[in-house]
Parts: structure tokens; sequence; C-alpha cells
């Protein structure tokens, strides 16, 4: 099917045959491993996502040390709005921040529309060169974030508790953030073709903020402009995964938007989604990232109980239910991926 020595990843993903589950972690490349704060220790957070060396070092990073079935290209779900014009700082401890963030019309009116294989085009120079230096030895995976998610951030400016800023946004004033939304849809369409054209082997949409709205919000302000980003990505049988975190409803309606595979975080029972979605779209996930805190003998019990929830057959990938913490320790990181490699071969005989 491919010349990737590994491609495991990818046949899970089109739920065909695999002699064992795959694995790749979510935030794998970044700060628990300490090979990846010595890079970060000589480059701010920016400059590394826009010098493609340091980019494809540490892509390859997790590939090299925790063993993971697929690489997923090191960048953030933010280079979309600041490439838009919006002015973003990473602070350290605090998390990112954009100073200042859209709230009206008028704000609304400075971000650029922006042709991403022109103003980005340093993600995809990136993934070629991180292509090239994994010699096919996994897939690479692009990403981006959410229209949804990337407008959270855009109008509330950083991370938030309530997020009571981009909620008056949708009550006070729909059709800008339908303007807005829809603007984004197009960008992240247009972003994935190319991460796609430039040679990534699959892409996930990370909907983190989804599960902050109501059921009705959700699907008007977050799923279907999903649904017609994945419409629109060009691609040839380069799966599409959908991550939405905290969504525990209409998982048919979730199956139906044209993803190939569907991301769960670790509240979701794996075998219970899989009777309800059938064999409409393979599921990745979902292990309780903070499960990583515990001793291996614990890591291996939840590792089994993760694996036979989803149980026999095809279209499980192993992920973690969120991003590994940065305060984890790697070898338990590494031991989870060995634990998945042993325990899953009985499940694909
Ligand atoms: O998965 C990977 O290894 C690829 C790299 C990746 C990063 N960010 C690197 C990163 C991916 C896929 C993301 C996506 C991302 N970024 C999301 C969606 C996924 C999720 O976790 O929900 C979101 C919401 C962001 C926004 C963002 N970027 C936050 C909230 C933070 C700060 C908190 C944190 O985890 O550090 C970032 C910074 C960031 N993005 C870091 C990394 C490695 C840490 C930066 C550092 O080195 O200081």
């Amino acid at each position: 099917m491919s010349e990737l020595k590994n491609d495991l990843f990818l046949r899970a993903c089109k739920r065909q045959d695999v002699e064992r589950t795959p694995i790749w972690i979510m935030r794998q490349a970044g700060r628990y491993l300490p090979e990846y704060r010595a890079v970060r220790a000589k480059a701010d957070f920016l400059t590394m996502c826009q010098t493609p060396e340091l980019v494809a070092e540490v892509t390859i990073q997790p590939v090299d040390i925790i063993e993971v079935d697929a690489a997923i290209l090191f960048s953030d779900i933010l280079v979309i709005p600041e490439a838009m014009g919006m002015h973003l700082e990473m602070n350290e401890g605090e998390g990112p921040v954009f100073p200042e963030p859209i709230r009206t019309i008028d704000d609304a009116k400075k971000l650029k529309n922006i042709d991403p294989t022109k103003e980005l085009k340093y993600v995809l120079d990136a993934v070629s060169l991180t292509k090239k230096n994994l010699k096919n030895r996994v897939p690479l995976i692009g990403f981006s974030g959410s229209p949804w998610t990337l407008l959270t951030y855009m109008v509330e400016g950083k991370g938030s508790k309530n997020f009571s800023e981009v909620k008056k946004l949708i009550y006070n004033n729909q059709e800008l953030a339908h303007n807005i939304l829809d603007k984004l849809s197009n960008i992240i369409a247009d972003y994935l073709s190319a991460k796609i054209e430039t040679g990534c082997n699959a892409v996930q949409i990370f909907d983190t903020w989804g599960g902050i709205l109501s059921q009705k919000d959700f699907e008007e302000f977050s799923l279907r402009y999903v649904e017609k980003i994945i419409s629109q990505i060009k691609r040839k049988d380069e799966p599409v995964i959908f991550f939405a975190k905290g969504i525990h409803y209409k998982l048919d309606k979730m199956a139906s938007i044209g993803a190939d595979v569907l991301g769960l975080d670790w509240t979701m029972d794996l075998g219970e989604v899989r009777k309800q979605v059938g064999d409409k779209v393979a599921l990745q996930g979902n292990m309780d990232p903070t499960v990583l805190y515990a001793n291996k003998n614990y890591i291996k019990d939840e590792t089994k109980r993760v694996l036979s929830s989803f149980g026999k057959g095809n279209g499980h990938i192993f992920n973690l239910g969120h991003g590994i913490l940065p305060d984890v320790d790697p070898e338990n990181a590494k031991a989870l991926v060995q634990f998945v490699k042993e325990e899953s071969k009985i499940y694909h005989s």
C-alpha cells in the first residue's frame, strides 16, 4: 500500500487488518522529554515552530525515544491566528496569550485572510524536511485546531474557566461569530490540504473546547464547520481524525461527518461507543493521561483494560484521552508503548 516501513497506524485508521494495535500519544513531542527541553532551551516556542530543522528534530524524538507508531508534526494550533495578524505570546508557565483578542466587528476586520501556502509556508517546509528525515519509518500526522477551538482562543485571548467572552460573542453577535468561523474553516481546509499535498499521511482536527458548548450550540458552532472542512480537504486516501473533548452525545452524528477516525477522551467507554457507531469509523484513545503518574503495574493493567474495552478486531488506535502531561516520567510513556505492543496482539489473531 505504501513505502512506509510501519504503516500500522494508517491501516488501523482505515479499519484494515493489523497484527497489533498501533499507538501514538497526543502532545508526544513536548516538555516531558528532556531531549525536547534541551532543544527548547535554545529557542523560544514560535521560533521553534518556524525553524524546520528544529521541528523535524523534536517531531522525530518520540519515534526514537518512546517508539510510537506515528509522528505528529511539532507545531501549534495557534499558528493560524498568528498568521492572520494576531500577536501571540507564549509565556512561561502561563500558556499562550493573545494580548489583543477579537471582540468586535472592528477587531475582526483586522484579521487577514491568509493563504496557508504563503503565510504558513514555514509549516509546509517543516513537513517536507520532517518527511525526509523520518525516512518512511512511520507515518507523519499533520493537524489543525477546529474553527471553534481557534475562535475560543482568539476571543478569550488566553485559556479560560467560563469562556465568558466567546459565549457573549455567540449569543450577542452570532453573525460575526459565524463570519469568523466560516473564514477559519476555509483557511483550515486549505491548510490541511497543503499539509497532505506536502507529505502528511493523515491529519487530525483538535476540538479541545467543543465540550464547553450545549449540544445544540456544539452542532451549530463547531460540528457543522468541521464537517464542511472535511468535505473540502483535498486528499487521496489520507485519513482524517476528529478529536473533540467532552462530547458524550450524538455519536452517530459525529461518526457521519466524514472523519475516518473519532478521537475519544478518557471519560468514554470505547466498547460502548463502538457499539453505537458500528463500523462507520475507527476509534482513537483513550487512556486517562494521569494514569502515567501511576506505577508500571498499574499502567499495564489500565492498558489491558482499554484494549479489552475496544475488544477484538480492527479500527482501534491506542492513544491517551488528551495530551501527555509535562511532568510525566518518560520511562512510563515508554512502558505504555511497549505494553500496547505486547498486550494488543491477542485482539488481532
Ligand atoms: O502532539 C504533538 O506532539 C504535536 C505538537 C502540539 C503542540 N500543541 C505543541 C505545544 C500539538 C498537536 C498542539 C495542539 C494544541 N495547542 C492544542 C490542541 C490539543 C490539546 O492539547 O488540546 C491546544 C489547545 C494548543 C494551545 C496551546 N499551546 C496551549 C494551551 C499551550 C500551553 C500549555 C502547554 O501544554 O504547554 C501551548 C504550548 C505548546 N504547544 C507546547 C507544546 C510542546 C509547550 C510549549 C513549551 O515548550 O513551552
